[in-house]
């Protein structure tokens, strides 16, 4: 087995980050929440988007929104082969959707900006679950105002459920051993959460001074001594994690996007952009207390004044294993077995660039931006018009492209048969850009001019570009007069017209 250098750095520099973080287990970590599951077979699933306030610190309330409940939304479990009835109602002021971020359905349920759920209407999807075992992820898609409506919190984890997955005997009840670990990047003032304001957080994304996990700040989770299952979900806008615990101990990335890998690969750190998910195993069996923390992001456009949007490692999730276990279980050697990706059948190559536009135009952009920004006041209300959770107005935003173009929504931008296989060829510059593909799942059979990297492992929907990835990407599902979406997962990007949509038919 090779050491990649890309590894070899990754595990330095959680380790430098270990030694400059002040690792404590103080009194005042707070019990993770873990958001309500609601078991399709148990019960209707049906979820209310609607304003609350929520108070992350005792006696603060910041202003949020979630699903049936003030922020965030409960965990969804549907099981493979189910056809899942859902009711999403709209509460709020505004104008909403749902996307199941990761389910592999027609584009008519998919949820993107197309399926608008209007202020006071409920939407009624019937969702066919006929897909492997996975994390996935909903949030509200609605353009212009994706990125201010998943920061007050219009998002939630889903589950799939596979019998297959059953014998592995892993980890497997919820908030137990399995553990969901939905993580935000916030900014807080005085202990109110608050947006970050400014061009940097429209360009680079926003970002925020504290991670939350489900919600909660400086979380702490008590774990039974043994193995647990995390479902790692960043639902963050724009922050890239590289995930290490500050003993540098071994772990298992056992799951992406898509659901299982072929066998479990001991790491010591992960990284995942916006929109991706891991499942890891982590073995608690030895007891005591252990510290999740994420390296510095460094996923900044480096250019003059823009340059300085690191920041320092931040604690994530901290652990206290409850009683130490005599023997602790053990992973199976093999999970699944995945089709080899058989390049030959693709039909066509399609290339994709990401452009952050006027960005890369200098003062000219600049001074653009400012005027763009002054329109659109950038408070936490949520407004029927004007700033907040209604984004800012129209036109002005859309400066990034994709192949030359904002998004449009009456535009669609390629046309793809349904049962094909193609390449999809993805180039971007200035930073690295999540790339996300509705309706599909794929491999990753390139990056830069060589082969997949060590974290291209598995089935995806959402991946890392930096400068060129390729994809194989297999296109099951039928669009059904709803285009599906492609984009970038920064959700500012996205936003600000980096996106674009594609029928299958
Ligand atoms: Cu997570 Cu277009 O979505
Ligand atoms: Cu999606
Ligand atoms: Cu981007």
């Amino acid at each position: 087995m090779k050491t990649s250098r890309r590894t070899f750095l990754a595990s330095a520099a959680a380790l430098a980050g270990a030694a400059a973080l002040p690792v404590t287990h103080a009194q005042s970590r707070r019990t993770l929440r873990i958001p309500a599951l609601l078991d399709a077979r148990a019960g209707p699933v049906a979820l209310v988007a609607a304003e609350g306030q929520t108070a992350f610190y005792p006696g603060v309330a910041s202003g949020t929104a979630g699903y049936n409940g003030s922020y965030l939304g409960p965990t969804l479990r549907v099981h493979r082969g189910d056809d899942v009835p859902v009711a999403v109602t709209n509460r709020l002021a505004v104008d909403t959707t749902v996307h199941w971020h990761g389910l592999l359905i027609p584009g008519d349920l998919d949820g993107g900006p197309h399926q608008l759920v209007l202020p006071g209407a409920t939407w009624r999807p019937v969702l066919p679950i006929r897909q492997p075992g996975a994390t996935l992820f909903y949030h509200s898609h609605v353009h212009h105002a994706t990125a201010d409506q998943v920061y007050r919190g219009l998002a939630g984890m889903m589950i799939v459920h596979d019998p297959a997955e059953d014998a592995l005997g892993l980890p497997s009840t919820y908030g137990v051993d399995d553990l969901p670990v939905i993580l935000q990047d916030r900014k807080f003032a005085g202990g109110r959460m608050v947006k970050p304001e400014g061009m940097m957080s429209m360009m680079q994304g926003a970002r925020g001074d504290t991670v939350l996990v489900n919600g909660t700040p400086d979380a702490l989770a008590r774990v039974p001594g043994g193995l647990v299952r995390l479902r790692l979900l960043n639902a963050s806008n724009a922050r890239a994690y590289h995930l290490s615990f500050t003993d540098a101990r071994t772990f298992h990335w056992i799951a992406t996007d898509g659901g299982l890998l072929e066998s479990p690969l001991p790491r010591r750190s992960i990284s995942l952009m916006p929109g991706e998910r891991a499942e890891i195993v982590v073995d608690f069996s030895s007891g005591g207390k252990a510290l999740l923390f994420t390296a510095p992001d460094d996923n900044a456009a480096r250019m003059g004044m823009m340059d300085g949007y690191v920041g320092g490692p931040l604690p994530v999730l901290a652990f206290e294993a409850t009683r130490a276990q005599e023997s602790p279980a053990l992973l199976p050697s093999t999970l699944v077995r995945h089709e080899v990706a058989d390049i030959r059948s693709a039909t066509r190559t399609r290339r994709f660039t990401l452009d952050m536009g006027m960005m890369g135009m200098g003062g000219m952009g600049m001074g653009g931006m400012g005027m763009g920004m002054g329109m659109g006041g950038r408070g936490m209300g949520m407004g029927r018009r004007g700033g907040g959770m209604g984004g800012m107005g129209g036109g002005d935003m859309d400066m990034f492209t994709i192949n030359g173009r904002p998004f449009d929504m009456a535009r669609i931008d390629e046309h793809v048969r349904l049962g094909d296989t193609e390449i999809w060829e993805i180039t971007a510059d200035m930073m690295s850009h999540p790339f996300h593909v509705h309706g599909v799942h794929f491999q990753v059979i390139g990056r830069g001019s060589g082969g997949p990297g060590p974290d291209d492992a598995g089935v995806k929907d959402t991946v890392r570009v930096d400068d060129r990835v390729r994809l194989l990407v297999r296109f099951t599902q039928p669009s059904r007069g709803r285009p599906y979406m492609h984009h970038c997962h920064i959700l500012e990007h996205e936003d600000m017209g980096m996106m674009g949509q594609f029928t299958v038919a």
